[in-house]
């Protein structure tokens, strides 16, 4: 037996003995060995202690040629639903392989803390302020014991990309309702939180401040009354592009997208850009392959390369959620996401190379 072989088995039997033999363990023990070269939808997606990486609802942050990828940290079955460790952090070179960096924000032991232990801590994502030299978090927060009420956003801020993140407050931006949410930073330093408001019917723009702490108090309303969540954005050639599900819970429902020239409009609502069928479910277009769309990542060193990050739960199981990331090709006016089992970085390169 190989070391590599002896490694993948040694972590099989931590797997089995943590979870039980299961699917989920069973199939860890699989994918242990080697590193990963490709992105496998809807698989495990072992990290470097090869246990599947933990980060739903997540994003990424790049700094220092190194991406961080963090995310709602899920604990097994329904209460899984509910925040009891906090935001997981892992980084990466290359986007296939995951180093584990541990909690970048713990949920709070204190009852009296807004993130006191089964909050609900959703969607996270961290920005950097080159101004203060700070990681700043936002999140979308519901209070302990109220289900979906307060529909406030958390702020957390840090001295380093893996933490650990100081929770500082929470609150409703621009004294609105907000649940789904994304951060985007753009050319200029100036940062915009976009989140699901007024009872998820519209989407809210908002400009925050300077130092990326508090809104800044100039938002705009978008997508009047189309129930748009899970915001995600990214920026091409002057243009703003922006992808979001539909407003139905944890179940998969068809992908929204859509084009501005500016963040702040008139944005204008296109098809829905998914296309193919993932097979292991056999769903397609009208139900984002199962997935729910977290975020847009701009890859460093190649040209209009984004990649699509949706999550697919598994509600009766919310650890054992998987990832499906795809490339955006842009066509027309908008872009398109099409499935695909496996694909690697190369599909960036030029045509002509
Ligand atoms: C989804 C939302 C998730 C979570 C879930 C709860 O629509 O995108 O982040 O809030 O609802 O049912």
């Amino acid at each position: 037996m190989n070391r590599t072989l002896a490694f993948g088995w040694a972590l099989a039997a931590a797997a089995v003995g943590l979870v039980g033999i299961n699917g989920l363990a069973a199939e860890q023990a699989l994918q242990a060995g080697g590193p990963r070269r490709a992105f496998e939808n809807g698989k495990l997606w072992p990290d470097n202690n090869g246990v599947h990486i933990n980060a739903h609802g997540g994003g990424l942050l790049f700094r220092g040629g190194v991406y961080y990828w963090y995310g709602e940290h899920k604990i097994g079955g329904k209460a899984g639903n509910t925040a009891h460790v906090g935001v997981h952090v892992y980084s990466s070179r290359d986007l296939y392989n995951w180093k584990d960096e541990g909690i970048a924000l713990r949920v709070s032991d204190d009852p009296a803390s807004d993130i006191t232990k089964e909050c609900v801590l959703e969607r996270p994502k961290v920005i950097y302020n080159a101004k203060t030299g700070k990681y700043v978090m936002w999140f979308h927060l519901e209070l302990k014991g109220q289900g979906y009420k307060a529909a406030r956003s958390g702020v957390a801020v840090a001295d380093a990309p893996t933490g650990p993140f100081t929770f500082l407050k929470s609150f409703r931006p621009d004294n609105a309702m907000a649940r789904d949410q994304t951060l985007f930073v753009d050319d200029d330093g100036k940062a915009y939180h976009l989140y699901a408001s007024e009872d998820n019917k519209t989407l809210h723009i908002a400009q925050l401040s300077d130092d990326y702490l508090a809104p800044s108090g100039r938002f705009i309303r978008v997508f009047e009354g189309r129930l748009m969540e899970a915001p995600a954005i990214c920026k091409r050639n002057g243009t703003y592009y922006f992808i979001a599900s539909g407003c139905t819970g944890w179940a998969p429902n068809a992908a929204r997208s859509a084009v501005a020239p500016s963040i702040w409009g008139p944005w204008r609502e296109l098809d829905n850009p998914c296309r193919g069928v993932n097979p292991e479910n056999r769903l397609g277009p009208e139900k984002t392959f199962g997935g729910q769309s977290t975020y847009i990542l701009p890859v460093q060193g190649k040209r209009d390369a984004f990649i699509a990050l949706f999550d697919l739960w598994r509600p009766d199981d919310a650890i054992d959620g998987r990832y499906i990331w795809l490339p955006l090709r842009f066509e027309g006016e908008g872009f398109t996401i099409t499935w695909a089992d496996t694909w690697d970085m190369s599909v960036f390169e030029p045509v002509s190379r």
